[in-house]
């Protein structure tokens, strides 16, 4: 594996025209990088490529076809199997059935689905005809889904009936239905609807049930090339305003991406490895490393409809060892929840087939780190703790397996390829000595193949939010410094971006969210440190007296406004306390001091107030807490 270090550095570009070499393409590329209109990135750009026909047919064409692709677990113990040609089948018959509806290349689905095979085939599908998916995660309220769809003028919207979780049917098409009414999101022409849990569904006229759209169906589809550059999909993600953004990722270029990473950081023997990651597809962690990498490199993988604690949390390790799960990959948040319960529970099961662990969505700690090797992979199995973003497409920092000694805490290395910086706030490099460097803002010096490629009908937001601050230079938003050995050490955004359970929410939207309730007034949330899910969600509102009539308490305000949250964003943004004040910590140009409040939220003595225009607002809240009027 070191090789590759020594070849990327020879010669980066032919680096990774060698990766891209590892796909099919319908029409080979000879230019491998136009940056001429930076950072509007071309990769790849006179190729021609189907993601799809080099997630499946590649595969079936190559003998391959008899391997398990998807061993698919419900939630309520019921489990599918699906080969490369039956999954290549059911696509195919997908695809026509996308055809029928008017689906077009160009054209926008969005997917809002629950974890199940019909969702990769789904993706897969509109993959296939040169359509750009939009997946929106399953938790996401229909307001959510409302605003995705009519950002990205979506024609089809493919759902199911739900989806099981906690072994309740949690409805999917209601949400739709909601997301629709009224004459909302007018750009939807059809919805295909899965069915999945038998819940009950109300079918209007632009319903279509997905099993008989695709009885319907022919069965053959051949697969055309479509430009490298051609749109693949669009992933919302929350940035530090209050609108997510739609990071759009195009086809050669995050393909190249996926797979060379998913092969490289999971050191993957595709005839061999049972893989598994946990992550929902909803989220970038599923569009690479469960659809696209997985699929693009022939791998075997586990996919999970459910949560791990249902029926009980010995859930996952049952299925590692069912399916003699060798490559695993989760989040921090997943590993210090089970480190809470205990470790009986996961040593009570036979996880010997584990050979490769990885991490993935927040800084995971040394003793998460030390827990994940020893607990679950028995001091034996590799870690790599990988660093990325939605908009990297890829992993971008990661150990690769074997190749040097692993650091707990620490995701180390930029992969062969990638060119990693840290600066300080004008820009200069940070100075590394014997001790390390100090912290600084993390960049990403040179393009990459799975880059983003915009924000959705945004190009100055594109430019604003990743380009501008550093010229030149991608900026990520993560704070990070190197050590004594040079390692990179990740700490968390510098922005108002937080994390929750490895989940990206903006405190703006929070907020948002928030004063569109005509109880409040002024709202302003904060990331408050969480010893399970890193950062949990404390909000502070003033409210409007005059518009709140029958005087409910304090505690019921807020189990109202947490609640109102939940239905305007999903249950992941749902705060975990919310305090009523009645003024916010502010500067003398009106900006919130959101450093005040987060040492209000963990419990911390309030830092320095000198910049605030009225010191006393801070005693003012203080005194509040310590007379216990919070949720
Ligand atoms: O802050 C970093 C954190 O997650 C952010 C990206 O979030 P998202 O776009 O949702 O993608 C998550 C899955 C790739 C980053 O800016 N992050 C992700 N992985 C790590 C991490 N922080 C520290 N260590 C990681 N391994």
């Amino acid at each position: 594996m070191t090789e590759l270090y020594d070849l990327a550095k020879r010669d980066r570009l032919a680096f990774w025209a060698d990766q891209a070499h590892e796909l099919y393409w319908h029409k080979p590329f000879t230019k491998t990088l136009n940056w001429s209109d930076a950072p509007f990135a071309k990769w790849f750009e006179d190729g021609q490529i189907n993601a799809s026909y080099n997630c499946l047919d590649r595969h079936v064409l190559a003998g391959l076809g008899d391997r398990v692709a998807l061993f698919f677990e419900g939630e309520p113990g019921d489990s599918k199997v699906f080969t490369y040609s039956e999954l290549l089948a059911e696509t195919k018959k997908a695809a026509n059935a996308l055809i029928a509806l008017g689906i077009e290349s160009g054209d926008r689905v969005a997917i809002y689905m629950p974890m199940i095979p019909e969702t990769v085939i789904a993706i897969l599908a509109v993959a296939r005809i040169g359509a750009v998916h939009s997946v929106v995660f399953g938790g996401f309220s229909s307001d959510s889904l409302r605003s995705r769809i009519d950002d990205a003028q979506a024609k089809l919207v493919i759902t199911a009936d739900g989806g099981f979780r906690k072994g309740r049917a949690h409805p999917l098409k209601e949400a739709v239905d909601q997301a629709l009414q009224e004459g909302n999101c007018p750009s939807v022409e059809h919805v295909l609807v899965v069915e999945r849990t038998k819940n009950d569904v109300t079918f209007g006229p632009k319903d279509t049930w997905w099993h008989d759209a695709l009885s319907n169906a022919a069965t053959e589809h051949v697969a055309a090339g479509f430009d490298s550059e051609h749109p693949l999909f669009i992933l919302y993600t929350s940035g530090t305003t209050g609108k997510p953004k739609g990071i759009l990722h195009t086809t050669g270029g995050y393909l190249t991406g996926a797979s060379y990473t998913h092969r490289t950081v999971f050191d993957l023997k595709p005839n061999t490895d049972v893989y598994w990651c946990t992550a929902d597809v909803g989220w970038i962690t599923g569009h690479s490393y469960v659809v696209y990498g997985p699929l693009a490199n022939g791998a075997t993988q586990v996919i999970y409809e459910g949560t791990p604690d249902t029926p009980s949390f010995e859930r996952w390790w049952q299925i590692i060892a069912k399916y003699h799960v060798s490559i695993f990959y989760t989040a921090p948040t997943a590993i210090r929840t089970f480190m809470k319960i205990g470790r009986e529970i996961v040593e009570g099961h036979d996880l010997s087939s584990l050979r490769i662990l990885g991490s993935v969505g927040e800084p995971i700690n040394p003793e998460a780190w030390n827990w994940y090797k020893e607990v679950v992979g028995g001091s034996r199995c590799e870690i790599v703790d990988t660093w990325w973003q939605t908009e990297t497409g890829s992993i971008m920092i990661s150990p690769i397996p074997g190749a040097f000694k692993t650091k707990p805490g620490s995701a180390q290395r930029p992969l062969p390829g990638i060119t990693i910086g840290i600066v300080d706030e004008l820009g200069a490099p940070v100075e590394k000595t014997a001790e390390g460097s100090v912290a600084g803002y993390l960049t990403i010096d040179e393009p990459w193949p799975s880059m983003l490629r915009g924000v959705w009908g945004d190009p100055e937001r594109f430019k604003e939010t990743y380009w501008n601050k550093f010229p030149g230079k991608y900026f990520a938003g993560d704070g990070a410094r190197f050590d004594e050995d040079g390692d990179i050490w990740l700490l968390g955004r510098i922005d108002d971006v937080i994390k929750v359970s490895g989940h990206r929410l903006s405190t703006a939207e929070i907020e948002s969210a928030l004063v569109e309730h005509h109880w409040v007034a002024e709202a302003a949330v904060v990331g408050a440190k969480d010893e399970i899910t890193e950062q949990a969600v404390v909000a502070f509102v003033i409210l409007r007296q005059d518009e709140i009539a029958d005087a409910p308490s304090e505690t019921d305000i807020a189990k109202i406004l947490r609640d109102w949250v939940t239905q305007k964003i999903g249950a992941i943004a749902r705060p975990r306390q919310i305090m009523v004040v009645t003024e916010l910590p502010k500067t003398r140009s009106g900006k919130i001091m959101r450093r005040l409040l987060r040492d209000v939220a963990e419990g911390r003595p309030v830092g320095d107030v000198t910049t605030l225009a009225d010191s006393s607002v801070m005693t003012a809240i203080n005194d509040k807490l310590h007379l216990g009027a919070s949720d």
